[in-house]
């Protein structure tokens, strides 16, 4: 298209080489015939002399600069799911020129103009030229499209350019009224043309072909008044032009600086542009996008020509919006369902991102913990909340973006979103915000190890720990047993000892099964005396199911009968093989009265704890377990736990099992107060809401709210299961009664001082349990009996049984005035044998013959008012009015019944012993006969004891 040498110039732009050569002479271009070629430089020249010469140097041109900066935010996540901001700024300069006499030659704005020549050939072929530039615009746009801009930029400057687009119109109007109808024509032909091949270009441009049409127009309008000579020369000097490239067009639109390429379907974005666009396209923007674009000179008389056209038809200009608004809800769309783990609000693209370009959607693996709000759920998604609720609204359920769903219906959700839902544990990190897990990596730092002492009851346990305290917990024990699990920790010479000291009765299976769950290592005691007993075995059980190593402490070794040899063997048999047997257990004789041992029995337990290798994290959130919990008074729900890592401190939101509460206060098991407790340390908090039960794990939360919803959460799952399981048991009791026939039930009521004396009282009441007397536990709990249990109570016809607690003075009233039965207790044993008692009352008394006498029927008579009377010897015993006999004739029984009456001779009397006649009268019988022998018994009631 470009013209070398001077003969081809002159030619394209219709002129004689002689009359091209004469003005490139005055242009100070020296070329003496129309064969030397002529350079870009010479043409540049060439237009600047045309320009100078027809007084078109822009010298009064008004000028206004706008410079528009925008900023927005981008949110993603990266490879590893940690969330990233971007921070996305815009920057647009924009400047407008207006010419007061002659147009073009804004050499610092992108736009474009063409003078509309006078010969409409020279504008027709000069359109096809520009067609063909055109086109092979479009297609480097093409390839070029898939590093395209941001749609929501260009969105804007779209509409940017449609405001100025606009105002310029609105200036043109006038104007463009003097326009001779044939230019107008041609001017819009051209336009409409170029619009409709440049709307297949990119959308990005659309702002700078505003300007350029408005320009266009102007330019257009001005030229109509401009003289032929004028003209003429414009429109060789835009001949000129539009066969440069123009470079600095490239330069001309700031684009934003694009954050990361965002890779969009090219085909799809521009078949749509081409059919929506009509005002598309400036090549200054196309280029912008597509830097490297060659063949600018084309684009800038293409646009040019569309430009006029848009700026004269209004129309067009509605149509931008609309294509605009379309796409960027597709946009929209696409992006939400992308990246994972982005974290914060997605308001982000709400505001400027609309045009972010579609992303592949990825299924994403959501942890669903016990509880999570909809925001919450909607962020593990990636998406708006509003989708969440929505797609709950479709389930049937109304929510708000802050309430809590549960596991089930967030998995439902999750699912429906095309996203695959996992059940987070209890310590999933996911399950938990950041700062819940943050610190679980701290570093793990030696810890002291936690000794739990076991074996049966009365066995030394207690003195044992005792001595090695130097306190007097054996002495002040009710009863002399130990009811609950004591923890306290030791500072030994060599190092820090944590124990557990458990109860040996076997009432307390649960609690032992707690100790040694919690435990590093077992300290198995039995008694030199004694050896292995049934708890001692129990005790072996539960060691060796929580796979921790048993140091055997035989102790009462002091003790005269104490045979070491025996408990050795019988501990063999229980697979405990001490270390001279070449087993794994050391076994070590001490005794708590005079201390002997005790020193290498420490030795022994830290030596396997070394081996162990005991680690904690100290700087972390703590967590543990729940050894013991009760209602105090005074206090409140008090709960005693193992710190097992990290370090609680005073002011820790603390969950545990279906409670939880902020720490208020801690106490150290000498009743001392403490700020923290670390790792392996037992202490006693306060500060719960509700008394957990003992053997729950407890840990730190960051955030009271999600602690309290997923307490909530628990225990109204307990609940559920709990009713579900009471059904069930009625049910059962339902077909017991039925196959059982009589079936009496014993409901008790069972309030206790610490939770794992209630546990343990309630499991020992329930195996008292027969085929025909049922205990029924109606209610158990810890704290004073109060008012509402004595209801329970009434309602449930229940004893109400108080261990270790009393009746307050509401609910003593009340149970005076309603005769409920209450018992209370501090032994757990008396509390078992005593039920017993009560049980046995209730079963149905044994019902016992007694043979009292015998008689042998001498005579049958008549009597006329009495009826057949048997004339009787008593051979045995004796008969009295009440009795019962039964008729033996040849020894085989023939009737049973009552005797009627006694009489001798011819008194009635109470009773005739041995040796005596006597007539009897049987009740209801008279087929008697002589020789038929009478045996006479009573029916005692015998009460049965279980
Ligand atoms: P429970 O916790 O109820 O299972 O009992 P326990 O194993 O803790 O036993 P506890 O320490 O209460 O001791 C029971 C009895 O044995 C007490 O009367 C102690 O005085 C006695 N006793 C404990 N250790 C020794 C010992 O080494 N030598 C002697 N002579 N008596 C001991
Ligand atoms: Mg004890």
């Amino acid at each position: 298209m470009s013209s070398n040498t001077v003969a081809e110039f002159a030619t394209e732009l219709k002129k004689s080489p002689e009359t091209l050569l004469d003005q490139l002479k005055s242009a100070g271009v020296t070329k003496s015939s129309p064969g030397d070629v002529l350079s870009e430089a010479d043409k540049q020249k060439l237009l600047s002399f045309l320009q100078a010469s027809h007084g078109t140097v822009a010298t009064d041109r008004r000028k206004i600069t706008l410079t528009k900066k925008s900023t927005s935010e981008i949110k993603q996540a990266d490879a590893t799911g940690k969330a990233r901001t971007i921070q996305v700024e815009v920057r647009k300069k924009r400047t407008f020129i207006k010419r007061e006499d002659e147009a073009d030659n804004a050499p610092d704005t992108e736009d474009v103009h063409e003078a509309p020549s006078a010969e409409d050939q020279d504008l027709v072929r000069r359109e096809e030229e520009a067609r063909g530039q055109a086109e092979l615009i479009r297609r480097q746009e093409e390839e070029l499209s898939a590093k395209r801009l941001e749609r929501e930029a260009r969105e804007q400057r779209e509409r940017e350019a449609e405001e100025r687009a606009a105002a310029y119109a609105a200036q043109e109007a006038e104007k463009a009224a003097q326009v001779s109808a044939q230019r107008q024509e041609v001017v819009r032909g051209q336009a409409a043309e170029a619009a409709a091949r440049a709307a297949a270009q990119a959308e990005a441009r659309a702002k700078a072909e505003a300007e350029s049409a408005a320009r266009a127009a102007e330019e257009a309008a001005r030229a109509a008044d401009l003289d032929e000579r004028r003209r003429k020369a414009l429109a060789e000097a835009e001949a000129i032009r539009a066969m440069m490239a123009a470079p600095k067009k490239v330069l001309v639109a700031k684009k934003p600086e694009e954050p990361k390429p965002a890779p969009k379907p090219a085909g799809a974005a521009d078949a749509k542009k081409g059919t929506l666009h009509k005002p598309a396209a400036t090549p200054g923007g196309a280029r912008t996008a597509a830097p490297a674009a060659p063949g600018g000179a084309g684009k800038e008389v293409k646009s040019a020509k569309l430009s006029s056209s848009w700026a004269g038809d209004p129309a067009k200009k509605k149509e931008i919006k609309t294509r605009g608004d379309s796409s960027g809800g597709v946009g929209r769309n696409n992006w939400r369902a992308g990246p994972r783990g982005r974290r914060g609000n997605d308001r982000g693209d709400d505001h400027h991102h609309q045009q972010q370009a579609p992303v592949e959607a990825r299924i994403i693996e959501v942890h669903v913990p016990e509880t999570i709000t909809v925001a919450e759920l909607a962020h593990k998604m990636s998406i708006k909340a509003s989708e969440v609720i929505k797609a709950l609204m479709k389930m049937g359920q109304m929510v708000t973006i802050n309430q809590p769903l549960d596991q089930d219906t967030a998995m439902i959700v999750v699912e429906e979103m095309g996203h695959k839902a996992v059940v987070a544990a209890l310590d999933d990190p996911e399950a938990f915000t950041d700062e819940d897990v943050s610190g679980q990596q701290a570093e793990q730092l030696p810890r002291a190890p936690v000794v739990t002492v076991m074996g049966h009851v009365d066995h030394g346990k207690t003195s044992l720990l005792d001595y090695i305290r130097r306190t007097k917990v054996a002495a002040g024990e009710a009863g002399g047993i130990t009811q609950h699990i004591g923890a306290y920790h030791v500072e030994t010479p060599r190092g820090m000892v944590s124990f557990l000291d458990t109860p040996g009765h076997e009432a307390f299976t649960a609690m032992r099964a707690r100790g040694a769950q919690a435990t590093d290592i077992v300290i198995l005691v039995v008694a030199a005396d004694d050896g292995v007993m049934p708890q001692t075995k129990e005790a072996i059980k539960h060691a060796k199911a929580a796979k921790v190593p048993i140091v055997v402490a035989i102790t009462k070794s002091d003790k005269p009968d104490a045979n070491f040899d025996r408990v050795k063997q019988e501990l063999v048999v229980e697979e405990v093989v001490p270390e001279e047997y070449g087993g794994d257990s050391p076994f070590v004789p001490v005794s708590s009265k005079t201390g002997s041992g005790i020193d290498e029995l420490l030795e022994q337990v830290l030596l396997q704890a070394e081996v162990l290798e005991l680690k904690a994290s100290v700087d972390s959130l703590a967590k543990g377990l729940v050894i013991e919990a009760q209602l105090d008074k005074g206090r409140g729900p008090v709960a005693t736990v193992l710190v097992q890592s990290g370090t609680l401190k005073v002011g820790d939101v603390v969950l545990a099992g279906q409670t939880y509460g902020r720490v208020r206060a801690m106490l150290d098991e000498n009743g001392k107060t403490a700020k923290t407790a670390g790792p392996s340390i037992p202490v006693e908090i306060q500060g719960l809401t509700e008394v957990p039960q003992a053997g729950d794990e407890f840990m730190v939360l960051s955030d009271e709210r999600r602690a309290r919803e997923i307490a909530t959460y628990r225990a109204g799952k307990f609940r559920n299961t709990k009713l579900a399981k009471q059904q069930a048991a009625k049910l059962e009791n339902m077909f017991a009664d039925m196959t059982a026939g009589e079936v009496k039930t014993l409901p008790i009521i069972i309030k206790a001082d610490v939770q794992g004396s209630q546990e343990a009282l309630a499991q020992s009441l329930l195996k008292l349990s027969t085929d025909e007397v049922k205990v029924q536990l109606v209610y158990a709990a810890v704290g004073a009996i109060s008012e509402s249990d004595i209801n329970l109570a009434i309602a449930s016809k229940a004893i109400v049984i108080g261990f270790n607690v009393r009746a307050d003075a509401g609910a003593r009233k009340t149970a005076e005035s309603n005769g409920v039965d209450l018992h209370y207790y501090s032994i757990i044993y008396d509390a078992v044998d005593e039920l017993k008692v009560a049980m046995s009352g209730m079963l149905a008394p044994e019902q016992r013959e007694e043979i009292i006498g015998t008689a042998e029927i001498r005579t049958v008579f008549v009597a006329s008012k009495i009826g057949t009377v048997a004339g009787s010897y008593i051979t045995s015993g004796m008969v009295h009015r009440n009795a019962r006999f039964r008729l033996l004739r040849d020894n085989v029984v023939v009737y049973t019944g009552e005797v009627e009456s006694l009489r001798r001779l011819k008194d009635d009397v109470k009773e005739v012993k041995e040796g005596f006649e006597c007539g009897v009268k049987l009740k209801n019988y008279n087929d008697i006969k002589e020789g038929d022998q009478l045996e006479f018994f009573d029916i005692k009631e015998i009460a049965r004891t279980l």
